[in-house]
């Protein structure tokens, strides 16, 4: 029996410290650390010592150039959750599915289950959170009793491997949730972070070496008492977030690490009664619910993966009754924010210093690009002034801290999108020495300055701009 070993080990970032402290050191959390005992080897430690004094074995080094197979795939059965993976589950793969409690993942997971046990493929779904019963009323609501999927409540690590190991391998295998699974090799509780790290290697091991693909659901708290996904990001393949706001219908699927696919694709579902239902066209989605005639509304033509998508950005800027104004932002970086308002105060001359400035996202998606920029600046310039952007506008572009505006990647695709979806004019910044992107029928307004969109909205807006035509 190996000796067992003290350690201090927060709860949030996974750094261990041989000492207790209020305070992490690694991600500057308070309360998080607490104490577990893990033994010296076993699940959680290294290699063993006998194999590290061994002579090592030498290893085919290849060329580069060479045959490579394409990874083989197996659709989900769920168009928007394939277009996140990559092209579907790979094989040997491990994926992890993080949120927050109650957003959907349980639901997804076995919609995508469901699904693919009906297209004839071997899925497990082991639930350490609920009894048989709760997931059996789940898919009754659904409709998806009769999908073929084998279903286990189950928490403990070794059971399940055995469980597993035993008869053919399954295709694909889901572990509800992380959190709730343990093995015995080490004593700390459930959750902790040696756990879900000692959890997650296992079930990683398992998928490399029997051909399934692993799906393994991770709660994320804010408070840090349950050990985070974080810590076993860097074990599995892919990497995928499931986000959205409580009160929104809307859920997104990110991509924020893939061995398979392109990084940061998004999947739009959306939560209904019978269920998460796909979302083949987000933008009209995104833009379907907006207000014709607000003033602070604008509309960006972002990109958020591989795909154009529209969103409305709606900003109300009002005096303060405090000393210190409100600044709140929902789906947008709120530094970014600070960065706009003060371009716009120490550039264009506007005061918004003892003003309180609210930004919203529509639709709860949460946009990542600095090319949200202008469109950012559109809205809290209308809502500012109390002149509306026209509706069939829209914006997209990067500010410098000079106030200048810079191009961004993919002005066609932006284009192309707003285009397809009734949009007429679309104001961008000047393309300083590249080529015009081209632009079917819209109208567009190159600017190089954020000034300069102030004159055009203040001058009649945008709706009757002196643009050139593309
Ligand atoms: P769930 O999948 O249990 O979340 P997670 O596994 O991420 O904790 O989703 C629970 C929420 O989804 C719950 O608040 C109810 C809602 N829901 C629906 O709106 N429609 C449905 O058909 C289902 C099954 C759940
Ligand atoms: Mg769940």
């Amino acid at each position: 029996m190996a000796k067992a070993r003290r350690q201090f080990v927060c709860q949030s970032c996974g750094a261990q410290t041989p000492r207790w402290a209020g305070r992490c050191d690694g991600c500057g959390e308070w309360n998080t650390i607490s104490e577990e005992v893990a033994e010296s080897s076993g699940v959680a430690g290294g290699p063993a010592k006998a194999s590290s004094t061994k002579k090592g074995r030498q290893i085919a080094l290849v060329p580069l150039a060479g045959e490579a197979t394409e990874t083989p795939r197996r659709s989900t059965g769920l168009k928007e959750f394939d277009r996140v993976l990559g092209g579907g589950l790979v094989p040997g793969s491990a994926v992890l599915v993080g949120g927050d409690p109650g957003i959907g993942k349980s639901t997804l997971l076995l919609q995508a289950m469901a699904r693919l046990a009906n297209s004839g493929a071997e899925t497990v779904y082991i639930s350490g959170e609920e009894a048989i019963d709760q997931v059996r009323m789940r898919a009754l609501r659904l409709g998806l009793s009769d999908a073929p999927v084998a279903l286990g409540a189950e928490t403990n690590l070794r059971d399940i491997l055995a469980t597993l190991k035993d008869g053919p391998t399954p295709d694909a295998i889901v572990i509800d949730s992380v959190q709730t699974m343990w093995t015995d090799t080490l004593e700390s509780a459930p959750g902790t972070v040696s756990q879900v790290r000692a959890t997650a290697q296992e079930l990683t091991r398992f998928a490399k070496r029997s051909g399934a693909a692993m799906i393994i659901v991770g709660h994320i708290t804010k408070d840090g008492q349950i050990a985070g996904p974080k810590v076993m990001e860097h074990m599995v393949d892919t990497v995928l977030y499931f986000e959205g706001e409580r009160g929104h219908h809307f859920r997104i699927l990110r991509a924020v690490k893939n061995r398979f696919g392109p990084a940061n694709e998004i999947g739009v579902f959306e939560m209904a009664e019978g269920g998460l239902l796909e979302v083949e066209n987000p933008s009209a989605l995104f833009i379907g619910e907006r207000d014709r005639e607000a003033s602070g509304a604008a509309v960006f033509a972002g990109i958020e993966g591989t795909r154009p998508v529209l969103v409305e950005i709606q900003a109300l800027v009002a005096q303060s009754a405090l000393g210190t104004p409100r600044r709140a932002v929902i789906g947008w970086d709120s530094g970014r924010l600070s960065m706009v308002l003060a371009v716009l105060e120490a550039r264009c001359g506007l005061s918004i210093g003892n003003q309180d400035v609210y930004l919203n996202v529509a639709g709860g998606l949460r946009i990542g690009e600095p090319a949200a920029d202008l469109a950012v600046a559109g809205a809290l310039i209308s809502s500012l002034s109390g002149l509306s952007i026209p509706p069939d506008t829209v914006l997209f572009g990067e500010i410098s801290l000079s106030g200048s505006l810079r191009p961004v990647s993919q002005m066609e695709a932006r284009l192309k999108e707003a285009e397809k979806l009734g949009f007429k004019h679309a104001i961008l910044p000047k393309a300083a020495g590249r080529q015009k992107p081209s632009a079917g029928k819209m109208k567009l307004t190159e600017l190089e300055d954020l000034g300069d969109l102030i004159a055009k909205l203040s001058t009649g807006g945008a709706s009757a701009p002196q643009a050139r035509e593309a």
